[in-house]
Order: structure tokens, then sequence, then C-alpha cells
């Protein structure tokens, strides 16, 4: 059994009078890939979310109950979000380079956490593209603007820059649903790379992925957390109706 690195305890979330998540509790575990999956709205973007405060942006939002990282609250008023979202980072739907070069995008965290050495950038920039599996590719456009690649490069330079400030999680919010499926394999062998090193929480639509890339699942509705298990228990054995009629293509 591995142990827990994120866990919610009983967490509520209301964007005004939109209850969005209702008594969610969930034992994400150390360096393993959970996937989150259910219909649309069910609240899967907003519980990523709310693992590294990025709810706490949206006006109105009101959040009850706990989130610990390795057993600290991650809502105590003395966290500092900066340094919480340097450990838990975040890789969104639309791959959003910064209008910069190659170079830059992946530096920028880096800088802003206070690197300045450029062999050290160097470094950085080079260990966390090939971590993105993307480094041969680019090596060449290092300095030619990030706006200038494809989508599915793209996506793996976003990945490659959320992994340069070394962060302990990541969160993906259906990292390859703008992807063809060339570039969509890629980011999914990435992903079977780094559940050894960090901590992954994937949102998909795609019932094939997350069966094919995850070690554990959660599936959503309206706000609820219906079910968690392994992917295999998941997918082989659900214990509620709800996830069955869901995986089985019945709704959703
Ligand atoms: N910033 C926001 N302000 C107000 N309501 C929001 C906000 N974000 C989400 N909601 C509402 O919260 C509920 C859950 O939305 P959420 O985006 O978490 O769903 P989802 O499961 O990620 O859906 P999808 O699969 O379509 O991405 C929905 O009713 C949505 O309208
Ligand atoms: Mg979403």
């Amino acid at each position: 059994m591995l142990a827990n690195k994120i866990t919610a305890e009983k967490l509520n979330l209301y964007y005004g009078e939109n209850h969005a998540l209702k008594s969610v509790s969930m034992n994400i575990r150390e360096k393993a890939v959970t996937a989150l999956i259910g219909p649309s709205g069910c609240g899967k973007s907003t519980f990523l979310k709310t693992l590294n405060r990025m709810n706490d942006l949206v006006p109105g939002v009101r959040i009850e109950g706990k989130v610990t990282l390795d057993g600290e609250d991650i809502y105590d008023p003395a966290v500092d979000t900066t340094l919480l979202r340097k450990k838990v980072g975040m890789v969104f739907q639309q791959p959003n380079p910064f209008p910069m070069s190659v170079y830059d995008n992946v530096a920028y965290g880096p800088r802003i956490h206070g690197i300045k050495n450029k062999a050290k950038l160097d470094e950085i920039v080079e260990k966390s593209l090939r971590s993105a599996a993307i480094f041969d590719e680019l090596k060449d456009r290092l300095k030619k603007s990030a706006l200038g690649l494809s989508g599915g490069q793209q996506q793996r330079l976003c990945i490659a820059r959320a992994l340069a400030v070394e962060p302990e999680v990541l969160l993906m919010d259906e990292p390859t649903s703008a992807l063809d499926p060339i570039s969509t394999l890629k980011i999914e062998d990435l992903m079977a790379e780094l559940r050894n090193d960090y901590t992954v929480v994937i949102v998909t639509h795609n019932m094939q992925q997350a069966a094919r890339i995850s070690d554990y699942t959660a599936f959503f509705l309206v706000g609820e957390m219906v079910e968690f298990g392994t992917t295999d228990d998941i997918f082989a054995r659900p214990k509620d109706k709800r996830t069955e009629d869901y995986i089985t293509g019945r709704f959703g």
C-alpha cells in the first residue's frame, strides 16, 4: 500500500448558491496516477483546483472541510500559496505557453523562485524538457517563440514548465483533450514515466485513457464522489450501479 500524499476530508465547495462539491473525502496516494472521471459539470475541475487552492481566486467561493498535503492543512491561513503551487503544479486543458521563447517558458518559474545563474538555468531547462519528452524535438529551437510550436509540443512544453520548479504533485485537467492521437500517446507515455517521481492527479473524459494510465480512479456525479478504488476495480468490478452505468457508457 502506497502512502497518502494528499487527503481531502469532508470537502464542501460553494460557488455562491451552487453547491459544487458535496462532502468529498479522498486519499490520494503518493507516486501514483489518480484519475478523476464523471460527466460534465460534476465537479472534477473544481476538486482538482482545491488541491492547490486555485479556487481561492474565484470570487464568491466558499470552502469547508480539510485538504492536507503530507499531513499539513493547505487551507491554514499561514500557508504561502505561491509555495503551495510550487509543490503542487498544474497543467490545463488548453496548452498555454507564455508568449516568449521556449527557454524562457521553462526558466520562468525557477527565475521567479530566485535562480539567476545561467549554467544552473540551462541545466534545469534541459532536464525539464527531457522529462517532458520534448528536448530532442526542441533543442535547436530554444530561442524561438513557444507560440510557433504545434499543440502537442506546446502541451509538453507546459508540462516541462510545470516540472521546472520541481513540484511533488502534478495536477492535469484534461491535458490531452485538445491534442491529436499521436501527441496524446506521447503524453500518456510520459505519464507512465512521471508516476515514478511524482504524484499525478488527472481529469479525463476518456475512459480508455483512465484505464490505461491510472492506478486509482475516482468517479464523480453532481458534486459527489460516488466511488474511489484501484482503476482495475473501478473498471472491472464497480460497486456502485451509477459507476457501472457511467463506465459502460449508459450515461454521461
Ligand atoms: N468559476 C466558477 N464560478 C461559478 N461556478 C462554477 C465555476 N466553475 C465551475 N462552476 C460550477 O461548478 C460545477 C462543477 O464545475 P466543474 O468545472 O468542476 O465541472 P467538471 O466536472 O470539471 O466539468 P467538465 O467535464 O465539463 O470540465 C458546475 O455546476 C459549474 O457550473
Ligand atoms: Mg472540467
